[in-house]
C-alpha cells in the first residue's frame, strides 16, 4: 500500500455546530499509523437525518464510521456530538456520549451462543441497573419493534439473514439511542428484505426521532431513504460530493466519480427518479407492511423461503 504523508495543514478554529446538529465533523483525517485514508472530511448530520456515507469498496467508509462512533481516534480534525467536542474529552466522556448511540457493525456480530433476547439484553446488562426480568421485558419490546416478537428464545443460527440484521438493529436500539450508526445494514439481503429494512429505518426515524448514519452502496436504499450524504472518493482521498443523493444523481455538475457511483457507471436502470422521494412515507411503511405483523412461525417461513 503506498504511503501518503500526513496532512500538515492546520484546521482553522471551528465554528460552533448548528442548533439542530446531531453530529458535526470538521476537517477530519482518518487512517492507520502514518497512512492516510481520507482527509479534510467535513459534514453536518442534522437531527432526524438519514445520512449516508457512500464510496467505493476499500475507500475507508467503515474506518470513518469507527472514528465517528469513538472506536478509533482520528489523525486530525474535530467531531462534535451535539455541542460536545468528542475527541477533546476524556475516555469516560466519550463513553458517556456513546451511551446515546446505537451501533450495527458490518459483520452483524450477534453472539451465536446467546438467544436473541440475551443478545439484545446485553447492552442493558452492561450499562443499566435493571434486573433480569426488566431486561428480558425490554429486550422483547425492542425485538417487537423490529418485527421479531416471539423470537426471544431463538438462536442466531435459527433465523434468516434478514432477521439477523433486524435483531442486530434491535440490539442497537436497546439503550434508546438518539443516533444510530449502521454499517452496510442491507448487504446480503434480498431486495424485499432490504426494502423492509429501509422502511423500518424510516419508521424508527419518524416514531423515535432517531438520527441515522449509514454506510452503504445499495443504491436502491440510498435513493429510497437518504435525506443527506457524502461521497468518499478513493482517488483524491476526500469528500468529493455532498448532499441529498437523489439531487446529486440528477445534477450534471456532481463530481464525475460520485456521479458514476450514483448512476452505476451511467447505467443505473433504477435512476433516482424511479424511487419514491425520501421525504414521502415509503409505501407499506404502515402497521400492515411493517415487520411484526406476522407471527414468528409465518415470518420465519416467509424469510427463509
Ligand atoms: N486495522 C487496520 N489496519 C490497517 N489497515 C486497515 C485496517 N482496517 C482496514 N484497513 C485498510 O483501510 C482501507 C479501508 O478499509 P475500510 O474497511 O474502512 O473500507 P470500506 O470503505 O469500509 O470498504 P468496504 O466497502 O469493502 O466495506 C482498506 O485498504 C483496508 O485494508
Ligand atoms: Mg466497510
Amino acid at each position: 500500500m503506498p504511503d501518503t504523508p500526513l496532512s500538515t495543514s492546520a484546521p482553522s478554529a471551528p465554528a460552533a455546530p448548528p442548533a439542530d446538529s446531531a453530529l458535526s465533523v470538521r476537517d477530519l483525517q482518518v487512517g492507520y499509523g502514518s497512512y492516510v485514508l481520507m482527509r479534510h472530511v467535513s459534514f453536518e448530520v442534522r437531527k432526524g437525518d438519514i445520512f449516508f456515507i457512500m464510496g467505493g469498496s476499500g475507500c475507508g467508509k467503515s474506518t470513518l464510521l469507527h472514528v465517528l462512533m469513538g472506536l478509533k481516534r482520528p489523525q486530525a480534525g474535530k467531531e462534535f456530538f451535539g455541542k460536545v467536542d468528542f475527541w477533546d474529552g476524556t475516555e469516560a466522556q466519550r463513553r458517556q456520549a456513546m451511551r446515546h448511540a446505537g451501533v450495527l457493525f458490518q459483520s452483524g456480530a450477534l453472539w451465536s451462543s446467546m438467544t436473541l433476547a440475551e443478545n439484545v439484553g446485553l447492552p442493558l446488562q452492561q450499562y443499566t441497573d435493571l434486573d433480569d426480568d426488566e431486561i428480558r421485558e425490554l429486550a422483547s419490546l425492542k425485538l417487537a419493534l423490529v418485527g421479531l416478537a416471539g423470537f426471544e428464545d431463538f438462536y442466531p443460527s435459527e433465523i434468516s439473514g434478514g432477521m439477523s440484521k433486524r435483531a442486530g438493529l434491535a440490539r442497537a436500539l436497546a439503550l434508546d439511542p438518539q443516533i444510530l450508526f449502521l454499517d452496510e445494514p442491507s448487504a446480503g439481503l434480498d431486495p424485499v428484505s432490504s426494502n423492509l429494512l429501509d422502511e423500518l429505518i424510516q419508521e424508527l426515524r419518524d416514531t423515535l426521532g432517531a438520527t441515522f448514519v449509514i454506510v452503504s452502496h445499495e443504491l436502491a436504499s440510498i435513493f429510497s431513504i437518504a435525506t443527506n450524504g457524502i461521497f468518499l472518493d478513493v482517488k483524491t482521498r476526500t469528500v468529493t460530493a455532498k448532499g441529498n443523493p437523489r439531487e446529486l444523481a440528477e445534477n450534471p455538475h456532481t463530481q464525475k466519480d460520485a456521479l458514476l457511483f450514483l448512476t452505476r457507471g451511467g447505467k443505473n436502470p433504477l435512476g433516482p427518479q424511479a424511487c419514491s422521494p425520501a421525504s414521502a412515507p415509503a409505501a407499506g411503511a404502515t402497521a400492515a407492511g411493517a415487520p411484526g405483523a406476522a407471527s414468528p412461525e409465518t415470518r420465519a417461513k416467509d424469510e427463509n423461503a
